[in-house]
């Protein structure tokens, strides 16, 4: 599908596996998705995010390659008595590419807050990692209006200790929290709308990073909606859950994004 979107944002398809897919798994998808990709061109940008045990096996499979490799969280420490936690170090020092940071799962089962992600991301930032920022209300926010305010609050205060100038860099993912995994998706002007308003938010710190930053959408992504959910010039990709999955079903997502 051609692009006419007036700044040169390159459409980004992240799969974030979540707690799916070990080593083998992963090196299984790997070679069965690398073998049908080409070479780095005009197409969406692919990242794939597998769990932290796998991240090694992808980023060999995906070495020399255009598909990117990141991680699903990390500290905002470099190193530390944080048992259990990795650092921005620890995966730049692996070859991974960029993390996903503030995933609504995170944010609900293990207590991410904006402040820590204020900090992750200056963090991600300063190591060189592409930084997958998701932000998102939930259903009864929405249904009391107050899904403009629930994204002011998360933009603004996870982005509040990052450089102007790195803003542009970012990747923002509006996933409305009542479509993530549970097959309803935001309608079309719902997504475009959010995405719309996050851009207004970053607009407020940096007219260039504005224009710059790419916004995804995600929540239910599917090979059956992925174009209609792709095409508004606000949204820049999607960040894929469960369809993320399949070698097929990630290649028919990344073959309905717009080419810049
Ligand atoms: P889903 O997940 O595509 O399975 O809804 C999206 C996400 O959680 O990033």
């Amino acid at each position: 599908m051609e692009d006419d979107r007036p700044m040169a944002r390159r459409p980004l398809i992240a799969a974030n596996w979540k707690m799916h897919k070990g080593p083998a798994a992963t090196r299984e998808f790997l070679d069965a998705f690398l073998a049908g990709t080409g070479g780095e061109g005009k197409g969406p940008e692919s990242v794939i995010c597998p769990p932290f045990t796998s991240l090694g096996e992808a980023v060999s499979a995906c070495e020399g390659g255009p598909v990117r490799v990141a991680a699903q969280n990390m500290h905002f420490e470099q190193e530390g008595a944080y048992t259990g936690e990795v650092s921005a170090a620890m995966l730049v020092e692996l070859g991974v590419d960029g993390v996903i940071l503030g995933h609504s799962e995170r944010r609900q089962h293990f207590g991410e807050t904006d402040e820590a992600l204020a900090r992750k991301l200056v963090a991600a930032t300063g190591a060189g990692l592409l930084p997958i920022l998701c932000v998102g209300e939930t259903e009864q926010e929405r249904r009391s209006n107050e899904t403009e305010a629930v994204l002011s609050r998360q933009v603004l205060t996870d982005l509040a200790e990052l450089h102007d100038d790195d803003l542009g860099e970012l990747v923002i993912a509006y996933e409305p929290i009542w479509a993530i995994g549970t097959g309803l998706t935001a309608s079309v002007e719902q997504a475009a709308d959010a995405a719309a308003t996050i851009r207004d938010l970053v607009r407020t710190r940096s007219e260039q990073a504005a224009d710059r930053v790419r916004i995804l959408y995600g929540g239910s992504v599917k090979p059956d909606n992925a174009a209609e959910l792709l095409a508004p010039e606000e949204i820049d990709g999607a960040l894929v859950g469960g369809a993320s999955l399949s070698v097929d079903d990630f290649r028919a997502i990344l073959a309905a994004a717009p080419s810049s």
